[in-house]
């Protein structure tokens, strides 16, 4: 089993969402304790913007490799890797926090390496098919305010982002952990922290 554990936080160590990632591998490969664990730090070794040139070979708009030089064919090489480190892994982990109601943009690159029409994704006359199956799929969520309560509910963007994004090449069941209401006050950020750990723990 190949457990692919990413992280988007720029915070560092202070990270609730890289804790909570980080956490949820323990416990999968205490779950599984032969699964190998490949990690990619989406901060520290950032993607480039998506540009027509780096898009991964496979995709049906991606100019061959051979026009490619330099720098494009780097970022090139770079998609091409992206997408197969996710087509292998069996499990991907994703730490993801909320920057400005959106997911930060480095997170944002890697979607764009893995929705890949005819690779990840079909199209049928009733519309997408997603076409990866089998792989679990895993969010460790952490936002400043409390989006699932209903007065704030018209800004959550991440969880349902995340979780369409995943659905929409076929990862149908997305487990989510979630801290939220962290910027609130200390108290509900510490009974944030501990639900979503206590939810960590609980997962089979
Ligand atoms: C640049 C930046 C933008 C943020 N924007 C939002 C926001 O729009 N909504 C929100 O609820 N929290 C926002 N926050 C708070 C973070 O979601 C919160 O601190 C969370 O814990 C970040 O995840 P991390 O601890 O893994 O870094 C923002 C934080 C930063 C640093």
């Amino acid at each position: 089993m190949i457990i692919l554990h990413m992280d988007s936080s720029m915070a560092g160590e202070a990270s609730i969402s890289r804790q909570l990632s980080s956490q949820v591998v323990d416990r999968l490969t205490t779950l599984q304790p032969q699964a190998q664990v490949i990690y990619r730090d989406l901060v520290a070794n950032p993607l480039a913007h998506l540009t027509r040139a780096i898009l991964p070979s496979s995709h049906p708009i991606a100019p061959p490799v051979d026009s490619l030089q330099g720098e494009d064919l780097a970022a090139r090489a770079a998609s091409d890797e992206v997408l197969q480190e996710f087509l292998r892994a069996d499990a991907i982990v994703i730490g993801v926090p909320m920057y400005n109601l959106t997911i930060p943009s480095q997170l944002r690159a890697w979607i764009d390496r893995v929705i890949v029409p005819g690779t990840t994704l079909g199209y049928s006359a009733e519309g997408p098919v997603g076409m990866i199956k089998d792989k679990r799929a895993i969010l460790a969520i952490s936002q400043g305010g409390a989006y699932s309560h209903p007065q704030a509910s018209h800004r959550e963007f991440v969880q349902s982002y995340m979780t369409s994004v995943l659905n929409l090449i076929g990862l149908d069941e997305v487990e989510v952990v979630l801290a939220e209401g962290l910027s609130i006050s200390p108290e509900i950020r510490s009974e944030a922290i501990d639900a979503a750990r206590a939810k960590v723990e609980a997962l089979a």
